[in-house]
């Protein structure tokens, strides 16, 4: 079977078949998978009926695996091994999670654009989320292409941001929206990360923006001022010209460059109709940027 590519939109996005996750990879399809994120930076593999185990085979044809954040839940609490982010609806016991569930509660900061993992010291490489259950009625999960925001910035803005560090937790983004139930061992594991806020795409050599709603301050600046200047950047970097909003179809198998890419997840009926997405996520080469001593 030949792998064919359909680009989805001209920025960000395609369509790709003639891969089966389910079998281990060739070396030259590892590439050519490797070689369409690049360009397209979110990849579309339609019918891939794979189980957990295939899934995290798949993965690690793309770099050592991340734990799931699993917002705050405790591994007893949680339905899927630890590797996995279980970005479903469902609670340890398979049913859906009633309203004030934490890991629900914690999980709604995933409608704010992000990137999966920039709040770890080694951020994200791909976000790799199977469609097991997925309602013919959405939700979307909406891709954003930071290569494309990055292009279309003036030259004034590009020269202010070029060497910007920001801070990232996954306590600013959950405090967003006023969740703030942590624990302390939990405030301690969400400890803010520093990431550049201009990357370059270590194959392509493009220069992206790292924007996510992770993001609680820019080293240095007033952090009132920061917000505003990154709630400016945000909105910049999600116009409709640079999204692709991506319509589910059950076993979609859906890879996104997280180096180069925010996404955000759409609101559904999520307390009556059932969404079983499970993600895998690998690392990046290193931090983007020094980080301060623990
Ligand atoms: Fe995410």
């Amino acid at each position: 079977m030949t792998i064919d590519l359909h680009p989805l939109t001209p920025h960000i996005g395609a369509r790709l078949t003639g891969i089966d996750a389910r079998k281990p990879l060739a070396s030259a399809e590892v590439a050519a998978i490797e070689a369409a994120m690049d360009a397209h930076a979110v990849l579309v593999l339609p019918g891939q009926d794979i189980s957990d185990e295939q899934q995290l085979a798949f993965s690690r044809n793309f770099g050592p695996l991340e734990d799931g954040a699993n917002s705050g839940a405790r591994d007893s609490e949680l339905r899927l091994p630890v590797v996995f982010a279980d970005v479903s609806n469902l609670d340890k016991d398979g049913r859906i999670a009633a309203r004030e569930n934490k890991k629900r509660m914690a999980a709604l900061a995933n409608r704010l654009w992000h990137t999966d993992a920039s709040f770890r010291v080694v951020p994200a490489r791909y976000s790799i989320l199977s469609g097991r259950i997925v309602p013919s009625e959405g939700p979307n999960t909406e891709f954003a292409d930071m290569r494309a925001a990055y292009d279309a910035l003036d030259a004034r803005t590009k020269a202010e941001i070029e060497d910007l560090v920001c801070e990232h937790s996954l306590m600013y983004s959950r405090g967003q929206l006023g969740f703030s139930d942590f624990l302390p061992d939990e405030r301690v594991a969400m400890k803010p990360v520093r990431q550049r806020l201009v990357r370059t795409h270590p194959v392509t050599g493009r220069k992206s923006l790292f924007l996510a709603s992770h993001i609680g301050t820019i080293v240095g600046w007033p952090r009132p001022e920061a917000m505003a200047y990154i709630r400016d950047l945000i909105e910049h970097a999600t116009r409709p010209e640079f999204v692709y909003s991506h319509r589910w179809t059950p076993l979609d198998l859906v890879i996104w460059d997280n180096r180069t890419t925010m996404h955000r997840v759409r609101r559904f009926d999520d307390l009556n109709i059932v969404r079983d997405v499970r993600r895998t996520t690998t690392r990046s080469d290193g931090p983007t940027t020094a980080q301060e001593a623990a």
